[in-house]
C-alpha cells in the first residue's frame, strides 16, 4: 500500500456507505406515494398544539405589544424591550391566521434542484417557501421555479454579501426584486446581534419602497418548536431553516410538498456527485444542524402520508 493507494480504498470505503444510505433511502421513498388523512390531521394537531404557528409563528401588533419583553430564542439570556419604534416595524395582522391554504411548496435549497425541471410544478403550488434569499433567475427559473410568496433571510445574508447594510443599500434592494410582493421572513430575535442588521434591513426596505413586506419569526415560536423536534427525536443545537418552513407549512396548507431537501453528496438516481446548493458548493454548518437526522424525519412524515417529499425530476 502506497500512500495514493490508501487514499483510493478509503475513497471507495465511503462511496460504499454513501450508496447504502441511499438505497435504503430509496426503499423507502419508492413506495407508491399516498396522502394519508388521518395521519396529517393527527401530526398536524400535535404540532398546533405545541408550537401554535398558525397565529404566533409571526410577530404582530397584535401578539407583541409595546412594553413586551422578547426573549432571543438562541440566546435566553438575552431579553428585548419592545419599544414604540420596533414595534412599528411589526405587521398587523398574523399572515396566516384567517387562512387555509390548500397546496404549499417548501422549497429547500439542495443541489439535488440542479437539472430537475422542477420550476413550473413549484409555481403551480398556490404558496410557496423559499428559504435563504436563493437565486431564482440566470438560468435557475426553469429547475426552481420563480413564484414566492414567503423568503426567508438569514441576518448572516446582510452581513456576508451587503456589507452588514452599512454602505451601498440599493444592491439589497434590487436583490429583492425577483421575490416580488412576497414576504420577507427574518429571525431577527434569535440572537441579540442580529437586531441592528435586521432593522437596517426593514429601514432599507422602507426607504427605497420594495415592494417586499418584512415579517419577523416569534422567537417563542422557534423555541417552542425546537422543543417538539427534540420530543420527535432531533438532537441538534438549532434547526436548519427547511425544517422550520415545513412545520409552519404543515400547520396552515393542507398539502405540503418538499422540493430540493437532500443532504447527501449523491444524487439519488445514478449517484453523480452533488453541490450541497443549487447554486454553490457552500457547505452547511454541521455544528449546527444535523440535516440528515431532519431528512429521516421528513422522510418518516413522506411514508406516513403526512408530507410528499420530491427527489425525482418533474414532468
Ligand atoms: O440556513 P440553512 O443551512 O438551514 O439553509 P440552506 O443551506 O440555505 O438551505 C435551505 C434548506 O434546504 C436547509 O435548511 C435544508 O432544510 C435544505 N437543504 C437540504 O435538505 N439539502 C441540502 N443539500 C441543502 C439544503
Amino acid at each position: 500500500f502506497d500512500n495514493k493507494s490508501r487514499q483510493y480504498r478509503y475513497c471507495s470505503t465511503m462511496c460504499v456507505c454513501h450508496r447504502e444510505i441511499i438505497n435504503t433511502v430509496l426503499q423507502r421513498y419508492s413506495q407508491t406515494w399516498k396522502r394519508q388523512e388521518q395521519n396529517y390531521q393527527k401530526f398536524r394537531s400535535q404540532l398546533s398544539s405545541k408550537c401554535h404557528g398558525f397565529d404566533k409563528a409571526i410577530i404582530t401588533q397584535a401578539n407583541i405589544p409595546v412594553g413586551s419583553k422578547l426573549v432571543y430564542d438562541g440566546d435566553r439570556k438575552r431579553t428585548l424591550h419592545v419599544t414604540p419604534e420596533i414595534f412599528r416595524t411589526f405587521v398587523k395582522v398574523h399572515p396566516f391566521s384567517n387562512k387555509t391554504l390548500d397546496t404549499c411548496a417548501v422549497v429547500g435549497n439542495g443541489g439535488i434542484l440542479t437539472n430537475s425541471s422542477c420550476g413550473r410544478t413549484i409555481d403551480s403550488a398556490q404558496f410557496v417557501i423559499r428559504c435563504n434569499l436563493p437565486p431564482l433567475q440566470n438560468g435557475y427559473e426553469k429547475h426552481v421555479g420563480i413564484k414566492t410568496d414567503i423568503v426567508t433571510a438569514n441576518p448572516s445574508i446582510f452581513l456576508e454579501k451587503y456589507g452588514a447594510l452599512m454602505g451601498h443599500r440599493r444592491p439589497f434592494v434590487e436583490s429583492l426584486r425577483s421575490y416580488g410582493n412576497s414576504l420577507l421572513l427574518i429571525p431577527a430575535f434569535s440572537f441579540g446581534h442580529n437586531t441592528p442588521v435586521s432593522m437596517r434591513a426593514v429601514y432599507t426596505i422602507e426607504d427605497f419602497e420594495s415592494p417586499t413586506q418584512p415579517i419577523f419569526f416569534n422567537p417563542e415560536y422557534l423555541r417552542n418548536l425546537t422543543i417538539f423536534w427534540r420530543s420527535q427525536g432531533l438532537r441538534e443545537v438549532r434547526l436548519s431553516t427547511g425544517i422550520i418552513m415545513t412545520s409552519l407549512a404543515l400547520e396552515v396548507c393542507t398539502n405540503v410538498h418538499l422540493y430540493g431537501f437532500w443532504p447527501f453528496s449523491y444524487h439519488p438516481r445514478d449517484l453523480h456527485v452533488l453541490t450541497n446548493h443549487y447554486y454553490d458548493d457552500r457547505k452547511t454548518k454541521t455544528k449546527f444542524h444535523t440535516m440528515s437526522a431532519e431528512f429521516e424525519l421528513l422522510l418518516q412524515l413522506h411514508s406516513k402520508g403526512v408530507l410528499r417529499l420530491h427527489l425525482g425530476e418533474c414532468q
